[in-house]
């Protein structure tokens, strides 16, 4: 052959891996793709359109004149490890050695793939409740787990125990658990939680916990730290971030917090993904993670007021909410509206309406099951609920067409 000849089409996708070939690229962040193609208000993915906190941009400004602009230790800079710990100790009641039981990554989206490579062997299973921060079904791919389904059933989001206990055995490494809940709202209730570690404790498994909703809970919920719970530091990865408690979803820092052999193994892989998450801005977290109490008050209070408002426009335009306990997206039903399915819905929606949603389809690992849902984000300012509501009106004449 040839040598400049191009290769034949067969021979190009042998050279891509087949583990990449088995996902899509991610749902929620082709939508705000297509929100700012047509211009729509962007209603899809989690991130906060007003200012973070001046104190902690602040503080990422000082650290880089100050010349924090090397590589950290590559677990994480202590003084942020040892402020992660404190407020873990603080409001969870759980202590951890920040010099052996926890690493920074970049973002809590690198501390879970980092996690599952580090646990992970072939023939091992990773029970998944679904609907599913959508994530989750790639880690296990790349991480080679085979993912094992449970389903939340709506209205309040509940799982089967008989179900669950059934998908453990001796196969199971971990149980991903995502609390407060993305995309449903849900938190996880301590009885639930309890019947979760007995599982774990039964099987020897893992509770890999994301929890970096844990300070927007709303209606009196409670949030409870799986570590927390007696016999679960062992079978414990605490999974969290910066990223939605103090509104800088860009700085991607995170970390995973585990017993001290699990630690070691996650801050080896980790070092060899990434070899550390920007310097100045975990100076600047470690500031973040010791502001006053009064701070997670004031941002459960914010976000309450905003689910409130966004479910009144939601509900006024036609859609029935699943109210949230916590995190900040409300799971809607389309049914009402006529439309074949979510993903049909979703592009009516940001292509005619001007309003961007994630179609409910990309939390199930069969289609199906989203077909009836959307989900929206309510992570935003009060001028940009004003345009959603104004856009939204126009849906009002296709609400109740299936009633
Ligand atoms: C449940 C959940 N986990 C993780 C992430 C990503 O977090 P990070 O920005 O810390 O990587 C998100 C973002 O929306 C999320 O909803």
């Amino acid at each position: 052959m040839n040598p400049a000849s191009p290769a034949p089409a067969q021979s190009v996708s042998r050279r891509l891996s087949e583990k990449a070939e088995r996902f899509t690229e991610s749902v929620i962040r082709e939508m705000t793709r297509l929100a700012l193609q047509y211009g729509a208000i962007n209603l899809s993915q989690g991130f906060p359109d007003f200012p973070a906190p001046a104190e902690i941009k602040r503080a990422a400004q000082e650290a880089i004149a100050a010349d924090i602009n090397q590589y950290a230790i590559t677990w994480g800079a202590r003084s942020l490890r040892n402020a992660i710990a404190e407020k873990l100790a603080r409001t969870q009641g759980v202590s951890v050695d920040p010099e052996r039981e926890l690493t920074v990554c970049c973002g809590s989206t690198e501390a879970m793939i980092s996690t599952m490579m580090a646990i992970i062997n072939p023939g091992d299973q990773v029970v998944i409740f679904e609907p599913f921060y959508e994530n989750y079904g790639p880690d296990a791919i790349l991480s080679g787990a085979t993912p094992r389904f449970v389903k939340l059933r709506p209205p309040d989001w509940t799982f089967d125990r008989e179900e669950l206990a059934a998908t453990f055995g001796p196969s199971t490494k971990a149980i991903i658990l995502n609390t407060p809940n993305n995309p449903t709202g849900k938190v996880f209730e301590r009885e639930e939680l309890e019947y979760i570690r007995d599982l774990c404790v039964r099987w020897n498994a893992f509770a890999i916990t994301d929890e970096i909703y844990e300070h927007m809970i709303y209606d009196g919920a409670k949030h409870i730290s799986m570590a927390s719970l007696d016999g679960m530091r062992p079978h414990s990865v605490t999974i969290n971030a910066l990223s939605k408690t103090y509104s800088v979803t860009g700085w991607r820092v995170g970390w995973a917090i585990a017993a001290p052999e699990v630690t070691a193994s996650i801050r080896k892989v980790h070092d060899f993904l990434t070899v550390g998450a920007a310097a100045p801005l975990q100076e600047a977290g470690a500031a973040a993670l010791q502001l006053p109490d009064s701070y997670y008050e004031q941002l459960a209070q914010e976000y309450t007021a905003r689910r409130d408002r966004m479910l009144g426009i939601l509900t006024d335009a036609g859609f029935r909410c699943f109210k949230p306990r916590g995190a900040y997206y409300i799971m809607t039903d389309i049914s009402g509206f006529g439309f074949p399915d979510d993903v049909t819905f979703a592009k009516y929606l940001v292509k005619e309406i001007g309003v961007a949603a994630v179609p409910g389809s990309s939390f199930y690992q069969d289609a199906a099951s989203g077909r009836t849902h959307v989900r929206f984000t309510f992570c935003k300012k009060e001028s940009t609920f004003q345009a959603a509501a104004e856009r939204l009106e126009k849906l009002k004449a296709r609400a109740g067409v299936n009633k």
